[in-house]
């Protein structure tokens, strides 16, 4: 999925978003491939960003921090907002420009993506939004975040469907792809209508081979009726801005993610994708502001079949946030795809295999790049996680607790961290011995 590629790549992505002003580096994409410190084309990188030199930030994974693109795409908005809110709103009425942004970044067309919020507003959005009934069921797992398995509490109880939530792994440092996906072919049923997983699971930082999965569901799918099929949904949220991958390469069937963590977003955008032919079967929650609804309510007509469009909830938004969402698509796909996947695996498994040669770490994501995106978590010895935190705090270094049941500590060595920053982490866990 990850291949090497020439730093020549790298430079001219820079370049592209302006993030390289030096004549240095102009220089080096001119002459080719010429060598440069290893580490110099990601510090632009991380120097688009206006995080606080003072601290190691290995959070990035639950709140962006905006990239200079990005702020300034929000700031020329949001000039146009505060000089003239309705000519600035009937210019930007058309959100085509961002779904198809995200559509080009996520390898599927414009038509088959509702804009959210975040990743919760995705997930709500979508199972609220499913034709469930009593009699249907729901196989989830234990593994899930709680917007995840709120939001399928909430559609249970109004639907009459039921949930089963079942262990895709006994310890997640030994979960495999193989294991994961027959756990849940062998919990499929006649009466499974919905199959609600996670991409990369922010408890653990176990990766689910959602291809494997959705395999297996076709296999249980075949002979079904269109209404009987078991669909699979994903909340993507830690792999998305992470893996190089398409909808095409997962084979799930919905897709949602918030855009302001691995992405870079504006804070308070995301998406919700969904293979075209499934949309008419969905019903919104909350009434979209565009066209088809609209005309139809004017008109006294009955609303149209549910496209993805009609799955973006209405009212109006932090418009500036939602319009320059294309910015951040456009840092990701200039540096390419591919390179910013190997990055942060390699950065990450910089990190797994410093962790994994300390005794008193109990390292709980899997070693395998395969089985693992961008998330490590762990336990030490004799300390609660949040001690753990707590005391890597007092080295400016800012990682988290995971808000799980079972709860471990969490970094994520990512665009906005060097090979300094995890080995800084890793001085000051093996401090704690
Ligand atoms: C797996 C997972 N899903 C969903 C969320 C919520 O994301 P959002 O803030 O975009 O709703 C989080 C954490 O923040 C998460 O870790």
């Amino acid at each position: 999925m990850t291949t090497t590629l020439p730093r020549r790549r790298l430079l001219e992505g820079l370049l592209a978003i302006g993030a390289v002003g030096c004549a240095h580096a102009q220089a080096a994409t001119a002459e080719g491939d010429r060598p440069e410190a290893p580490d110099s084309a990601w510090k632009r990188v991380r120097d688009e960003f206006a995080l606080s030199p003072a601290w190691i930030h290995m959070t990035g994974f639950l709140l962006a921090s905006h990239p200079r693109p990005v702020r300034e795409a929000i700031e020329a908005l949001r000039r146009q907002l505060d000089e003239n809110p309705v000519d600035a709103l009937h210019g930007h009425d058309d959100t085509s420009p961002v779904r198809e942004a995200a559509a080009a970044y996520m390898g599927v067309r414009a038509a088959e993506i509702a804009l959210t919020d975040s990743t919760t507003m995705g997930l709500a959005t979508l199972y609220l939004g499913l034709p469930l009934k009593a009699g249907d069921e729901i196989l989830t797992t234990v593994h899930d975040h709680y917007s995840t398995h709120e939001s399928l509490r909430l559609a249970a109880e109004r639907t009459g469907a039921s949930i089963r939530k079942i262990s895709l792994y006994d310890r997640a440092s030994a979960a495999t792809a193989e294991g994961m996906a027959g756990a849940i072919a062998r919990a499929l049923t006649p009466a499974t209508r919905v199959v609600a997983i996670t991409w990369v699971h922010s408890s653990s930082g176990v990766k689910t081979p959602v291809r494997a999965i959705a395999d297996a569901v076709a296999r249980a799918n075949q002979g079904r009726t269109p209404e009987e099929r078991i669909l699979v949904c994903v909340d993507g949220v830690h792999g998305f801005g992470v893996d190089d991958v398409t909808m095409a390469d997962l084979g799930c069937d919905f897709f949602a993610a918030g855009c302001h963590k691995w992405i870079f977003g504006p804070r308070g955008t995301g998406v919700l994708w969904g293979k075209a032919e499934l949309w008419p079967r969905l019903r919104p929650s909350i009434p979209h502001f565009g066209e088809e609804g609209y005309m139809a309510w004017l008109r006294g007509q009955p609303a149209p079949a549910t496209n993805a469009n009609m799955m973006s909830p209405g009212g109006f938004h932090s418009f500036e946030h939602r319009w320059a969402l294309p910015a951040a698509f456009a840092f990701h796909r200039r540096i390419g795809k591919d390179r910013v996947a190997e990055r942060i695996h390699a950065l990450n498994r910089q990190c797994k295999e410093g962790l994994a040669g300390m005794k008193h770490v109990a390292l709980h994501t899997p070693l395998d790049d395969g089985m693992s995106a961008g998330l490590v978590c762990f336990e030490i010895a004799g300390m609660t996680p949040a001690a753990v935190v707590a005391r890597l705090r007092e080295k400016r270094i800012v990682a988290s607790t995971a808000p799980y049941a079972t709860s471990y500590v969490r970094v994520a060595p990512s665009l906005v961290t060097s090979e300094a920053d995890v080995e800084a982490v890793l001085r000051e866990v093996r401090a704690l011995a």
